[in-house]
C-alpha cells in the first residue's frame, strides 16, 4: 500500500528511533506486525525500518519480542490430545538437502507425531514442497482437521506452509526479499522462529547451514544465526537445538526434485549416500532425546533398526498414500517422472576431487529449469543433476563427474561445462580437506 495512514507518524518515529540504534518496545514490535498484516502501514515505512533494522541490528529481548508479535498474527496450532510428543524440523536450506523425506518418517515409525511444515525453493536453495510434488498425486496442502486426522492416525504430515500461521512473516518477508534486507540474523531468526512456533511443536531441531550453497556465508554467521533462533525457542518454552552443518558442496548425491525423492527413498531402503544418512540420523537422535523418549546413543541404535526393519519406508508409503499420492513410488521410483535426456559432465584433467562447489551445482540445476528465479514460477521436476565423484576420489581425465538429466540438448550445453568446473581437482590426495564435523548448539 502506498497512501498516508493513521499509523504513519508513529510508524515514522519507530524508524527514527532504529535509526538512532534505540531499542524499541514490545508494543512498537506489536503495533509494526499489526500493520503489516492490516495493510495500515505502507511498504515504504515497513521497507524503511527493515533496512534501519538491516544496519542497527534487534538484541535478544527485541528479536524475542518481534518474534512473538508475528506469531500473534495469525494461528497458532494446538497439539493437546496427541498421544505422543510432537517434534519439528528446519533448514535454512541448502543445495540437494532433501532430509525431512528421510526424517520425517523415520522419527514417526519412532514413534513421535511429526508435523513439518516447508517451503517452495527459490533461487539457489530447492525447497522440500517442490521435492514432494514430484510425486504424482501429492497434495501438499491439507485441511486442518484433515492434518490433525492424519497426525493421529500415521503420526506425520508433511505440508505447505499455511498462510494463516504468521501472516506477518509472509509480508515482511515479501518486502525483505526486494529491499535486500534478507540477511540480517535477527529477521532470519524471528521469521524462522515464528512459523517454528506457531506449528506448536514441543521439540525442535534447526539445520543451520553455512558455505557456498548456504545462506550464512561462513561457520561464524551459521553459529550466530543458531544461537539467537535457540534462545528464542527456549525462552518461549520449547525445547530447541540446532546443528551447524557444512553446505559447501551438494548434500547427497541429488540436486533435482524427482531425483532428490528417489535418493531419499534409497537412503531409507539403507542404499543412499552417507552424509544424508548420518545428518538424518543425528537429527532424529536429538529430537527422540529432546522428547524425553531415549538417549542419543540409545536413539541412533532404534532409528538405525527402523531402517533396517523396512518400518521407515512403510511409514512414507503410508504418508505418501495419505496425501494421495502413489504409494507405488516408494517400491519403483521409475514412476517419478524423468527427464529424457542423460548424458554426463567429464573430467577435464586427471586429479583427486578437493571440492564441489554446491552454488554451481545449483545454479545448473536452475538453468535445467529445476528450480525458480522468481516466486510462482513453474520448474520441472524431472530434471537435475547426480554427483557422481565425492571430495577425496581420484579421477582420470575424460571420466564421468556428475550425471545431467535435462529437456533438451541446449539445456545440456549450457550446463555441461560449468558444472564440470564446479568440480576442483588438485593433484595431490592430502590437499583434499577432511568433511567437517557437525556441530551442535544449544541453550548452555
Ligand atoms: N527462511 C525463512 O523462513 N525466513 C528467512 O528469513 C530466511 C529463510
Amino acid at each position: 500500500m502506498t497512501g498516508e495512514s493513521s499509523h504513519a507518524p508513529r510508524m515514522r518515529a519507530i524508524i527514527e528511533r532504529k535509526k538512532a540504534g534505540l531499542r524499541l518496545s514490545a508494543d512498537e514490535l506489536a503495533t509494526i506486525c499489526n500493520g503489516a498484516v492490516a495493510g495500515s502501514i505502507p511498504d515504504y515505512q515497513l521497507a524503511a525500518w527493515l533496512m534501519a533494522v538491516w544496519f542497527r541490528g534487534l538484541d535478544a529481548t527485541e528479536t524475542l519480542e518481534l518474534t512473538r508479535a508475528m506469531v500473534a498474527t495469525g494461528r497458532t496450532l494446538d497439539w493437546t490430545g496427541i498421544d505422543r510428543p510432537v517434534v519439528d524440523k528446519h533448514s535454512t536450506g541448502g543445495v540437494g538437502d532433501k532430509t525431512s523425506l528421510v526424517l520425517v518418517p523415520l522419527v514417526a515409525a519412532a514413534g513421535l507425531a511429526f508435523v513439518k511444515m516447508s517451503g517452495r525453493g527459490l533461487g539457489l536453495t530447492g525447497g522440500t514442497i517442490d521435492k514432494l510434488e514430484a510425486i504424482p498425486g501429492f497434495r501438499v496442502e491439507l485441511a486442518p482437521d484433515e492434518l490433525r486426522r492424519q497426525v493421529e492416525r500415521i503420526g506425520c504430515a508433511l505440508v505447505s506452509q499455511s498462510p494463516d500461521l504468521v501472516p506477518a512473516d509472509g509480508v515482511l518477508y515479501a518486502l525483505r526479499d526486494v529491499t535486500a534486507t534478507v540477511d540480517s540474523v535477527p529477521l532470519i531468526a524471528s521469521s524462522v522462529m515464528s512459523k517454528k512456533l506457531a506449528a506448536g511443536a514441543g521439540a525442535i531441531v534447526l539445520d543451520v547451514k553455512y558455505g557456498a550453497g548456504a545462506f550464512m556465508g561462513t561457520i561464524d554467521e551459521a553459529r550466530e544465526l543458531a544461537r539467537t533462533m535457540v534462545r528464542i525457542g527456549t525462552e518461549a518454552g520449547r525445547r530447541v537445538r540446532a546443528v551447524i552443518s557444512p553446505m559447501h558442496r551438494p548434500l547427497g548425491r541429488a540436486v533435482g526434485n524427482a531425483l532428490e525423492v528417489e535418493e531419499a527413498i534409497e537412503t531409507l531402503r539403507g542404499e543412499g549416500p552417507a552424509d544424508l544418512w548420518e545428518l538424518a540420523l543425528q537429527l532424529g537422535a536429538q529430537l527422540m532425546t529432546m522428547s524425553g523418549v531415549s538417549d542419543p546413543e540409545e536413539a541412533a541404535v532404534r532409528l538405525r533398526r527402523i531402517r533396517d526393519s523396512g518400518e521407515a519406508l512403510q511409514r512414507l508409503r503410508e504418508l505418501v498414500e495419505a496425501q494421495g499420492g502413489d504409494p507405488s513410488v516408494v517400491d519403483d521410483p521409475d514412476l517419478l517422472p524423468s527427464a529424457p535426456i542423460v548424458t554426463m559432465a567429464t573430467a577435464p584433467r586427471a586429479g583427486w576431487v578437493a571440492g564441489v562447489d554446491a552454488g554451481a551445482v545449483a545454479e545448473a540445476v536452475l538453468r535445467l529449469g529445476g528450480g525458480r528465479e522468481v516466486k510462482g514460477a513453474a520448474i520441472d521436476p524431472a530434471v537435475g543433476v547426480v554427483v557422481l565423484r565425492s571430495v577425496g576420489e581420484r579421477v582420470e581425465a575424460g571420466e564421468p563427474l556428475a550425471e545431467v538429466h535435462a529437456r533438451s540438448e541446449a539445456d545440456v550445453h549450457a550446463v555441461l561445462s560449468r558444472l564440470a568446473s564446479a568440480f576442483s581437482l588438485v593433484d595431490r590426495e592430502d590437499a583434499c580437506p577432511p568433511e567437517p564435523e557437525l556441530e551442535w548448539i544449544d541453550d548452555s
